[in-house]
Formats: structure tokens, C-alpha cells, sequence
């Protein structure tokens, strides 16, 4: 974050904001996360340090602190992932369950590649294209479609919450370690594996009306023991999105590519993209009254 950009979000005199309700512990940290944004004499000791500073900037204190007294969140943790674009931290609600808090950048993310994805989109069409506000849209496109997911019975973490560019899910792992992405997790059987994954990505594309299209053995975690879970949905688009096709056969040809690497010779990108593929639109009978095309225009929820 820039300096001068922080001294922006807060005026010199502004009242800080009752923290009151909030554990003691929890006061402290975004009293001093608010200080630091609007203070000049701040020595940047190293990156991480710097990473922090820019996640926790004030607007996103505010948001984790409504999350709290809303009784979302209980104790945010430490991070499991510090990626270009979110971070993603484990968290605990108020009844211990343990929870996934991805924090979107609002200062660094590639916000042209967004726009692809959000332009084209009925669900967001609306949007204003400010920087900020595009972080927002897409972050809640993430909540949205992982909402999506869930509810055509894809293996996805269940959405809890999203406000701003914070997202709140479950958590996947066990003991407080994220389940390992597909890249780093040992399996024998990769036939089986391809499967699931096929079935689960048909499913998304079928009852859910997505395609993922960023499907790599990266956004997959595979937890010891249960099936692949698919995380990473923002750039998710729906089936009739102009970009769908080119994605959709993106995503065959990776994952296909991917198996074959695993010594599934067999196994080709048009064959795969057959199998992830939704089923074709029914033809609407003229004589029947027309379909809501953008069924999903008016479930924008405002903030
Ligand atoms: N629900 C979750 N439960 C446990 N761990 C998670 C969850 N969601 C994300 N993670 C962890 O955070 C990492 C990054 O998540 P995700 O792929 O959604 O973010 P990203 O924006 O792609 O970040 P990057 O820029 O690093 O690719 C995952 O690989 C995983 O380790
Ligand atoms: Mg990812």
C-alpha cells in the first residue's frame, strides 16, 4: 500500500470506532491495524510484515470487526495462504468450528483479467468499474457461485458469509492444516480419481449451470481419506457466458493433460470435454411463453 493511499481512507481526526463488543485481544489488533493506516512513521521491517499491511487495510478491519459482533467470526488465526490475488487465514466462529477467511487484495490484484470475467456476466453486469468495487463484485461472485455449487451437491467449501472482499467458508482439513491441493497429495488410483473429478465437474456444469474454468490440480484439495474438494470459484462463469465454451474446453484439456501425466494414456481432452460438458439447451416450443433469460439479474444482494 501506498502511503499516501492509506492517509486517503482516513482522516487524521476521524473518531475511531467503538470497538467495545469486541474481545479485548481483537481491540488491540485492529486499533493498531487503524493507527497504522493513517500514521507515517511506520518502518516496513520485512515482506510478510508488508503483506499485512496491505491485506488488513482499514475497510477490511471494519469488515472482519462487523463479522465478529455479527457472531460470524470468533478468532481469526494465522494464514495458510498468501497468494497474488487473496489470502486465505484459518478462523474459528464463536461455537469453535473452524473456518476459512479468503481476504481479496484491494490494492495489487490483476483487476483487467476481472473484468473479463465479470463483463458478460447478467449477474453483474451493473457494476461500476472502480477498483474496489470490482474486488467487491468479485469476491461476492465467489460466494456466489461456490452457493451455486453447493447447492447442485458439488464438493465445494460451504459459503458463509461474504461482505466486501471478504469471504467466509468452511474450512477444509483437519486440525487446523488446509487439506492438501491435488498437486502435493499422494493417491493411487488416478482412474478413479479422473472420475470423481469429471463427475463432479458434469455436475457443477449440469445442476449448477458452471464452468470453473481454472479446473488444475491446484484449486482441488484432496483430503485424506474423502473425495476431491474444489475450491478457487470466482472466475466460475455461468453456462451461457460468451467465454464459457472457450473455458470450458480449457478446462477438458487441462485436466485431461493433467491425468495423462498421471499415466492415464488413454485419456483425451475431447473425450473429457464431452464428459464435463452440460447437455445442450433445450429448444424453447414458440408457442410456449418465454423464459426468464436472466434469472439470477435480480438476486444481486446489496450490501
Ligand atoms: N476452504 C478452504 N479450506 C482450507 N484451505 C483453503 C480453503 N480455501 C482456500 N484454502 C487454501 O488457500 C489456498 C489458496 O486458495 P485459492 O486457490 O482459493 O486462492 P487464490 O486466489 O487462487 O490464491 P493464489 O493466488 O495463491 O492462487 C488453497 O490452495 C488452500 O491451501
Ligand atoms: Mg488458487
Amino acid at each position: 500500500m501506498h502511503r499516501h493511499e492509506a492517509h486517503e481512507h482516513l482522516a487524521p481526526d476521524e473518531a475511531p470506532p467503538d470497538l467495545s463488543d469486541l474481545p479485548e485481544d481483537w481491540q488491540e489488533v485492529v486499533l493498531r491495524r487503524l493507527e497504522m493506516t493513517k500514521t507515517e512513521s511506520i518502518r516496513r521491517e520485512d515482506e510478510d510484515r508488508k503483506t499485512l499491511d496491505e491485506v488488513f487495510d482499514r475497510q477490511t478491519l471494519l469488515v472482519l470487526y462487523k463479522f465478529i459482533s455479527n457472531g460470524f467470526l470468533e478468532t481469526l488465526d494465522y494464514p495458510v495462504s498468501t497468494g497474488k490475488e487473496a489470502n486465505v487465514f484459518h478462523a474459528t466462529d464463536p461455537q469453535g468450528k473452524p473456518l476459512a477467511v479468503k481476504i481479496f487484495r484491494t490494492n495489487t490484484a490483476t483487476f483487467r483479467s476481472f473484468m473479463t470475467y465479470i463483463a458478460g456476466d447478467p449477474r453483474f453486469g451493473h457494476v461500476r468499474p472502480n477498483r474496489r468495487d470490482i474486488v467487491y463484485v468479485w469476491a461476492q461472485k465467489e460466494y456466489k457461485n461456490l452457493q451455486r455449487y453447493f447447492e447442485a451437491g458439488v464438493r465445494v467449501p460451504n459459503p458463509i458469509a461474504w461482505r466486501q472482499n471478504v469471504l467466509l467458508m468452511e474450512f477444509i482439513g483437519s486440525e487446523g492444516t488446509p487439506a492438501p491441493r491435488l498437486r502435493d497429495a499422494p493417491y493411487d488410483d488416478a482412474q478413479k480419481l479422473y472420475e470423481q473429478l469429471v463427475a463432479q465437474y458434469r455436475l457443477g456444469s449440469e445442476q449448477g449451470g458452471l464452468v470453473h474454468g481454472d479446473f488444475s490440480e491446484f484449486n482441488i484439495l484432496h483430503p485424506s481419506g474423502a473425495g476431491p474438494v474444489v475450491i478457487d470459484v470466482a472466475q466460475a462463469v455461468l453456462v451461457h457466458h460468451p467465454m464459457a465454451r472457450e473455458l470450458l474446453a480449457r478446462d477438458a484439456k487441462n485436466l485431461a493433460a493433467y491425468f495423462r501425466r498421471q499415466g492415464l494414456k488413454g485419456v483425451t481432452a475431447e473425450e473429457t470435454l464431452k464428459a464435463i460438458s452440460p447437455p445442450e439447451r433445450p429448444q424453447r416450443p414458440i408457442d410456449r411463453e418465454p423464459v426468464d433469460e436472466d434469472e439470477d439479474e435480480d438476486d444481486f444482494e446489496d450490501e
